[in-house]
């Protein structure tokens, strides 16, 4: 991989906004226990930052989600690839993921838990390309809005690479 990077977060950037959403979500998850449901793979390094930086208990899940076709861009219908482990019925949910672009897998996630009567469905993005939605979903903790620029790192991949980073950047060029 030898795409020219632009460092747009760099590690303790991307800590600082953990941290801000870390805060918030103790204060509002107090007592509640909630199911930190991360969506396969991007979600991983944020969620494993959000989580140590949680201080009320927490259980972690994970599914994935993909978007029908393939590229660049992320189109079309999205389908749950891997499910959770556990029932989730009464429990209290935040769906974290990394970035939330056109908004589909978010939307699709949240619809397809809601129909198994958890008591909450919330979603947590680090980062946010909100020009880019095409439907409309209610993200409540959101890190950072950004450019619509392709982004890589901290969870974000091109051709499955890059997700190991550090920080976030974008690709020159994009
Ligand atoms: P959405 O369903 O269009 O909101 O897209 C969400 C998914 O698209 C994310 O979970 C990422 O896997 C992928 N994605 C969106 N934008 C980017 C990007 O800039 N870089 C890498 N992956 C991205
Ligand atoms: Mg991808």
């Amino acid at each position: 991989m030898d795409d020219d990077l632009e460092i747009l977060f760099d590690a303790e950037a991307v800590e600082a906004l953990v941290t801000g959403l870390a805060e918030r979500i103790s204060r509002d998850y107090a007592g509640r226990d909630p199911v930190l449901v991360g969506v396969l793979k991007a979600a991983v390094p944020f969620l494993a930052d959000l989580a140590r930086a949680l201080t009320i208990p927490a259980e972690i899940d994970f599914l994935e989600a993909s978007s029908y076709g393939s590229g660049i861009a992320s189109s079309g219908a999205v389908r749950i690839t891997k499910d959770l482990d556990r029932d989730i019925t009464a429990r209290h949910l935040l769906i974290v993921d990394c970035i939330a672009d056109s908004g589909r897998t978010l939307k699709t996630v949240m619809e397809r838990l809601r129909e198994r009567h958890p008591a909450s469905v919330e979603a947590a993005v680090l980062i946010d390309k909100r020009v880019r939605r095409v439907v409309d979903v209610p993200i409540r903790y959101t890190g950072i809005a950004v450019p619509d620029r392709f982004l890589v790192g901290y969870g974000l991949d091109k051709a499955q690479h890059y997700r190991n980073l550090p920080y976030i950047a974008a690709v020159r060029g994009s």
